[in-house]
């Protein structure tokens, strides 16, 4: 497994398993097997509403002698709040409790929307008191991200955005770079839209390789320096998708792989209205079930 050293020392693995709309009574099995697999990084979040389930898969692969606590890299995020400082804390006892850890190696605020100074300040201090060994942002666009890097004492370790062959975030990239915060990908399988486990291109790199669509996507984050998650429910493909490590794109099929870009998310923009209202209605029913 290739491993990336954060801004602040901590190290992390590059390739993980994300838990986003896996159903809640499949969850703890997946994590399970992922774990099996070979996964160490396992990505969870507050809103998704399975962070518990996700405990339960940790606490299994540890008791079963699979893995140690210290060997896992665990990250959870804290959805949108109308009061983040004086709630944040709360949030992320609730997250560790119902998980059943004493500690997260990772924690993210989850959308660029409300008061994410309040919430920063929360989580530096959860930080500081052994809580949380890494804190982060995630879907901040790169003039939010230097924003905040400026505004604050303490930078990001990661910025968790979108990053798949559609949408390539070249320039996203070099800017996080010369902030030295790290890119992780989510939905960096777009999770199949424009058709990309068909994608003529992609399969006939895969071909040269004897490698899948799926395996040469995520190597090709992995040469791009960038900490990718993948989600599968199904343990075989769990297993395809981890085994990227024993080749190596060329150039040439680095260089193609970048013409495939559209320069624009295969979900939505974070800016449009219509999404920020979305998130805004999430947010409060989600204050009202006190997730
Ligand atoms: N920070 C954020 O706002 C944010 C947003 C979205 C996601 N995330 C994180 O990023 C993780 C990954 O993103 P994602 O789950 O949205 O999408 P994704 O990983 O891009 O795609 C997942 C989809 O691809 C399918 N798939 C996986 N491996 C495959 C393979 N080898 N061949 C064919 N199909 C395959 C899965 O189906 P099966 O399950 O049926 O195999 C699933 O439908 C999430 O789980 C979550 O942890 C974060």
């Amino acid at each position: 497994m290739n491993i990336i050293k954060l801004n602040n020392g901590v190290e992390m693995p590059q390739l993980g398993f994300g838990v986003y709309q896996i159903p809640l009574e499949e969850t703890a099995e997946a994590v399970y097997q992922a774990i099996k697999v070979g996964y160490r990084l396992i990505d969870t979040a507050a809103i998704y509403g399975n962070e518990k389930e996700t405990g339960q898969g940790v606490k299994r692969a540890i008791e079963e002698g699979i893995v140690t606590r210290k060997e896992l890299f665990i990250t959870s995020k804290l959805f949108i709040l109308q009061t983040p400082e004086e709630k944040a804390m709360k949030t992320i006892e609730h997250s560790l409790s119902i998980m059943g850890l004493d500690y997260l190696d990772l924690y993210l605020i989850h959308q660029p929307y409300g008061d994410v100074y309040g919430a920063w300040r929360a989580l530096m201090t959860a930080q500081k008191e052994g809580k949380l060994r890494a804190i982060g942002i995630s879907n901040f666009k790169s003039s939010k991200m230097i924003e905040f890097v400026g505004l604050n004492e303490v930078k990001p370790q990661i910025n968790q955005i979108e990053v798949n062959p559609w949408n390539q975030r070249i320039e996203d990239q070099e800017w996080h770079e010369k902030y030295d915060v790290q890119i992780e990908a989510w939905a960096p399988f777009s999770e199949g839209r424009h058709e990309l486990f068909q994608n003529q291109e992609l399969a006939e790199i895969g071909k040269k390789y004897n490698k899948t669509v799926g395996q040469v996507v995520l190597r090709w984050l992995m040469q791009r320096n960038i900490i990718a998650l993948a989600k599968s429910v199904r343990p075989e493909r769990m297993a395809e998708n981890f085994n990227i490590f024993d080749f190596e794109l060329s150039e040439e099929d680095m260089k193609k792989i970048a013409q495939l870009d559209k320069k624009e998310s295969a979900f939505f923009d974070h800016d449009d209205p219509q999404q920020v209202e979305w998130f805004m209605k999430r947010m409060l029913d989600t204050e009202k079930s006190n997730i």
